[in-house]
């Protein structure tokens, strides 16, 4: 395992020779890039001396182009790790700068790149830096959030770069977990090529009238991240989408874009009888709004309760689940509270193969987050999965409905 440390301008880049040094003890392969601020703060011979590497410095540097070029250089990492990463740095990653030789790497690797940012307390939490930090998160970069504590410069709150065995461990963590991906995917590849996948994801706003409407807090990330592992396991996937915030995984094979369940129904009515599996992680509402308006309503003068009528939506997972020749069935449960309970009632009233049971609301993970908890249950098993990133639970699910196929094909 090859790790490329990034080391920029910043007081914290002391903690980075122990980094090192921990990586070195663990038997990675470690080359030490050093932008000119670094230099200021820590002589390039400590990390020549504890990585065994000569340090790079400079993209333009003849000697060092000669030995291993700076794209060679980006090949050979198997993880970039930038500690610390000072404001100016996260905003030259943001704008995808390549005027020095770390920019450059960051910009010619398709390796995972770890940030870990260290900076005066105000410097972290200004709009500016908190923006470009949002923006390299959304690119899939990994930011380890800095710790509370007093600073070098004597103030006292968040910035501090975290103790180099914290950094490492991290790193190792992301590490696993990455292998884990892998070999979930080595293991799905044959088996969910050319499979083919109905998702709905998302929420579904009921209107009241041309401004008003009733709506949940789905985000649409979960099914979207399952929709996203399905389609580079080779599966052929449709996504039914309810309005989200989100762009939709590229490469998908169908978007359909709806706004109520109605909508929903229709489009999946349309495409679930071409469909291997239909996993349904939309959060449908329950109920419409019995007489939509065409015009906007009014307050009345004294009116002091409203009251509007709903019927019911048709519950589109029970729809699916009971048709003849039907795909394999795979519902979700967002519950606050008795989540496992309410889960297989649910599994079992609506007539599902499999449930997947998360927690929402104050303090769970669940709906707008980027990670989740969860477990999938069906009559006989119940498999509870370890707090993850929504996208590394959308490998995670599929490979455990592969194993929940493979097991009903074993014992017919
Ligand atoms: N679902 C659906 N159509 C609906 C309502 C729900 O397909 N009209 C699906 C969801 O996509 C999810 C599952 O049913 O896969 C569970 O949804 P949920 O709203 O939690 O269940 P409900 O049956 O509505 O139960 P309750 O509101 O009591 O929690």
């Amino acid at each position: 395992m090859n790790i490329l440390l990034g080391v920029t301008g910043g007081i914290a880049a002391y903690k980075s020779l122990l980094l090192t040094r921990l990586f070195v003890k663990a038997g990675y392969q470690v080359q030490v890039v050093m932008t000119a601020g670094a230099k200021e703060f820590i002589q390039p011979l400590s990390f020549q001396a504890l990585s065994g590497n000569p340090v790079r410095d400079s993209l333009f540097d003849q000697n060092q182009e000669a030995g291993m070029g700076h794209i060679e250089l980006a090949r050979w990492a198997d993880q970039i790790v930038i500690a610390p990463a000072t404001a100016e740095t996260i905003a030259k990653l943001r704008m995808g700068r390549a005027e020095d030789l770390l920019g450059t790497l960051c910009l010619v690797t398709d390796k995972p790149i770890m940030v870990v940012p260290a900076m005066n307390l105000l410097m972290w939490s200004n709009d500016a830096t908190q923006e470009n930090v949002s923006q390299l998160k959304q690119r899939g970069f990994d930011v380890l959030e800095p710790e509370e504590g007093e600073q070098a410069c004597g103030d006292i709150g968040s910035g501090r770069m975290p103790e180099p065995q914290a950094i490492f461990d991290y790193v190792q963590q992301k590490i696993a977990q990455k292998a884990e991906l892998e070999h979930l995917f080595l293991k799905g590849q044959s088996f969910w090529k050319d499979k083919r996948v109905l998702i709905t994801a998302g929420p579904t706003f009921e209107d009241i009238d041309p401004v008003r409407f009733i709506g949940n807090r789905s985000s649409g990330k979960m099914g979207f991240a399952l929709a996203e592992a399905a389609q580079k396991l080779g599966a052929i996937v449709t996504l039914i989408s309810g309005p989200v915030q989100i762009l939709p995984p590229p490469h998908i094979e169908r978007v359909v874009d709806v706004r109520s369940a109605d909508q929903m129904f229709s489009a999946v009515q349309k495409h679930y009888a071409d469909s291997d599996y239909f996993i349904s992680a939309a959060a449908v509402a329950d109920f419409k709004i019995e007489h939509k308006l065409d015009k906007k309503l009014k307050k009345q003068a004294q009116e002091t309760s409203f009251s509007l009528s709903l019927v019911q939506n048709v519950d589109i997972v029970a729809w699916v689940a009971q048709q003849k020749n039907r795909p394999f069935v795979i519902g979700f449960a967002a519950e606050t509270d008795h989540v496992l309970d309410y889960a297989k009632e649910k599994l079992a009233r609506k007539k599902l193969d499999a449930i997947i049971a998360n927690e929402v609301g104050e303090g769970a993970k669940g709906f707008e987050s980027d990670v989740n908890q969860v477990t999938l249950m069906t009559l006989n098993t119940v498999q509870t999965f370890a707090e993850a990133s929504k996208k590394s639970l959308g490998f995670q699910l599929l490979s455990a409905i592969q194993e929940l196929r493979s097991e009903c094909v074993g014992s017919n």
